[in-house]
């Protein structure tokens, strides 16, 4: 528990420039410092800092925050080490104070979550180690060739056909129900009263946190009825889309080795960890998603894919690698006989065999171009086509522009073109990253706090004009904190502004437009409020439904601005109907 005070004091006494280049070297440059960035790989220096605001922003990935987050990140430390941290090195001493009750409540409600989970995971641990009504499952493991030391370290288990077994288990133990069935284990029954176990006859695995802790379950059927696997429901413990499975078991050799290997399922997992690769994480029955990521980049920097050799593996590639690609990442993708998953090929290959398949894993857009080239017939047209098409787009993600215009080259090779046939004509493609900044700029949300920010003359305005409530949801807290720090003169703090938002899509593009509005520059402010703010209504038009815009028209002057965008937005939501029927 550090006060907030104490938060405050670190960030204002952390000059954002000086704990960046204990890291990386700055130059100056206008009134920011530009470095090379340390979050990717990159040549050209797009790493900008910005003293007078206290915060960072890359403009090559997109990662941006102020020095708490820079140092969390450099780290791979949570936000209370990076601030002790920092406290340590800017000489201010963080006397650690008891919880408040509220704080207390909340603490002890998500360790009592914790010790449920972990009991839950004793319970099945326990039938597949020791009980007799855990022989089906020991049959089932030892029919896969999965030795029984593996079942402690690993945390597997077995859930009986008995349909209360958790629910006793625990009641005895005096764990309300009520919180059992928040975390998803149980479920209540449909007649009656009491609950009845999620997991039933089923082999468990246990889904821990990056600390290891417990926090929910995947359960396999031992047979062929469906569904084959189950897993725990979201929970306040359990955030699916965040969530790795084995990540408490590969941190550390992500670490050391810098890279990660991102696997479909808990038994490739399985196998990859008892071929002694420790570097894995499975997404647990959801598709991979840029949250998982974040957590991955605290750990590793490489990406190797390693899905099913099957057309659903091969469809996840795709999807997985333009994630990667999108956040920057050098992605490989690992290639296995057809029809294979990790789990068979190891269970007829050595784990060198696997290794040479690992070291023959190709750069993602090599995999992709192959892989297109054979599903195309490139002596035609529409083939040629179909293959620019697809492979374009993922090109353009690479910032590196030699990286770029190589596989350009490339493309133009293989399919027979005459070289630059591909990029004549067209002016030349814009950096990706400067393409994500104009659209940062253009987004009038993120441009109305940019300028309210710049230009605090203009506070009123933007209070009377009720600018705020145009806002979406996740800026308003920050709107009105700006808003705040401006009416009462108090100076405003950027680094502790975004700090809520930090480690968001949202923050990053914040941080982005704060880092240089040298385009606001030389602007009629008071224009500006009024075009950005009309541009926010016609954005929030086209996501309100007819009845409320109706709604609103009765209201409105029959010739005003407004009126008119309404009838025409009415007009479009009509067309479109029309077109759906
Ligand atoms: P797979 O069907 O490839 O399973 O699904 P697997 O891990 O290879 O398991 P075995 O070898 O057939 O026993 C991959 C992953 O997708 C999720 C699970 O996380 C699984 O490990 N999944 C699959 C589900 O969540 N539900 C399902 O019904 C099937
Ligand atoms: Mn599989």
């Amino acid at each position: 528990m550090i006060p907030e005070e104490k938060i405050a004091e670190v960030r204002e006494r952390a000059g954002i420039v000086e704990v960046v280049s204990d890291y990386i070297s700055l130059k100056k440059s206008g009134a920011n410092y530009l470095g090379l960035c340390p979050f990717h790989g990159e040549k050209t220096p797009s790493f900008n800092v910005n003293p007078a605001r206290g915060i960072f922003h890359c403009f090559g990935c997109g990662v941006g925050g102020n020095a708490v987050t820079f140092v969390m990140k450099m780290e791979g430390i949570s936000f209370p080490e990076a601030v002790k941290l920092l406290a340590k090195r800017v000489g201010v001493t963080i006397e650690e104070r008891l919880p408040t009750a509220a704080e207390k409540r909340r603490l002890d409600e998500k360790e009592q979550q914790l010790a449920i989970v972990a009991m839950a995971a004793e319970y099945y641990a326990g039938l597949l180690l020791r009980d007799r009504a855990g022989e089906p499952g020991r049959h089932y493991l030892a029919g896969r060739g999965v030795e029984s030391e593996i079942i402690t370290p690993y945390r597997l288990g077995y859930a009986s056909e008995q349909w209360d077994g958790l629910s006793r288990y625990l009641r005895q133990r005096g764990v309300p129900l009520e919180q059992v069935e928040r975390l998803g284990l149980i479920k209540p029954k449909s007649s009656g009263s009491g609950y009845y176990d999620l997991f039933r006859n089923r082999l468990i695995f246990t889904i821990a946190n990056v600390h290891g802790q417990p926090i929910a379950f995947g359960g396999r059927v031992l047979d062929d009825s469906l569904p084959k696997y189950i897993n725990s429901p979201e929970s306040p413990l359990y955030n699916k889309s965040e969530t790795l499975f084995g990540i408490d078991m590969a941190r550390q050799a992500m670490r050391e080795q810098r890279a990660v290997i991102i696997v479909e399922g808990y038994f490739d997992h399985l196998a990859l960890y008892r071929a002694g690769i420790r570097n894995v994480v499975a997404t647990c029955g959801t598709a991979l998603t840029s949250g998982h990521l974040q957590v991955i980049k605290r750990y590793a920097e490489r990406i190797y894919l390693l899905f099913d050799a099957d057309s659903a593996g091969r469809k996840a590639t795709f999807r997985g690698m333009e994630l990667v690609l999108d956040e920057q990442l050098p992605c490989f993708v690992v290639e296995m006989p057809a029809g294979d998953d990790p789990d068979s090929f190891l269970a007829s290959h050595s784990a060198e065999e696997f290794n040479g398949l690992l070291a023959k894993a190709r750069p993602a857009l090599d995999y992709c171009l192959r892989d297109l080239l054979s599903r195309n017939d490139t002596g035609t047209v529409a083939g040629k086509k179909a293959v620019i098409d697809a492979f374009r787009p993922l090109v353009q993600k690479l910032a590196d522009s030699r990286e770029r215009n190589l596989y350009v080259s490339e493309l133009e090779r293989v399919l027979d073109m005459e070289p630059g046939s591909l990029t004549r004509g067209e002016r030349t493609q814009a950096r990706p990253a400067v393409a994500a900044t104009e659209r940062r700029v253009s987004d009038p949300a993120l441009s109305l706090l940019a300028l309210l920010a710049r230009y605090p003359e203009i506070a009123a305005e933007f209070r009377a004009a009720a600018v705020e409530e145009l806002l979406p949801q996740d800026l308003r807290p920050l709107a009105a904190k700006l808003l705040e720090c401006i009416e009462t003169g108090a100076g405003v703090d950027f680094s502790a502004l975004i700090a809520p938002l930090a480690e968001t899509e949202l923050g990053r593009a914040l941080t982005g437009v704060l880092m240089d509005d040298s385009h606001l520059a030389d602007i009629d402010p008071h224009r500006a409020l009024q075009d950005y703010r009309r541009a926010l209504e016609k954005q929030s038009l086209q996501q309100l439904d007819a009845k409320s815009l109706r709604r609103e028209l009765q209201y409105l002057d029959s010739d005003s601005p407004r009126y008119m965008e309404i009838m025409a937005a009415l007009n479009d939501l009509r067309n479109k109907k029309s077109q759906l029927l």
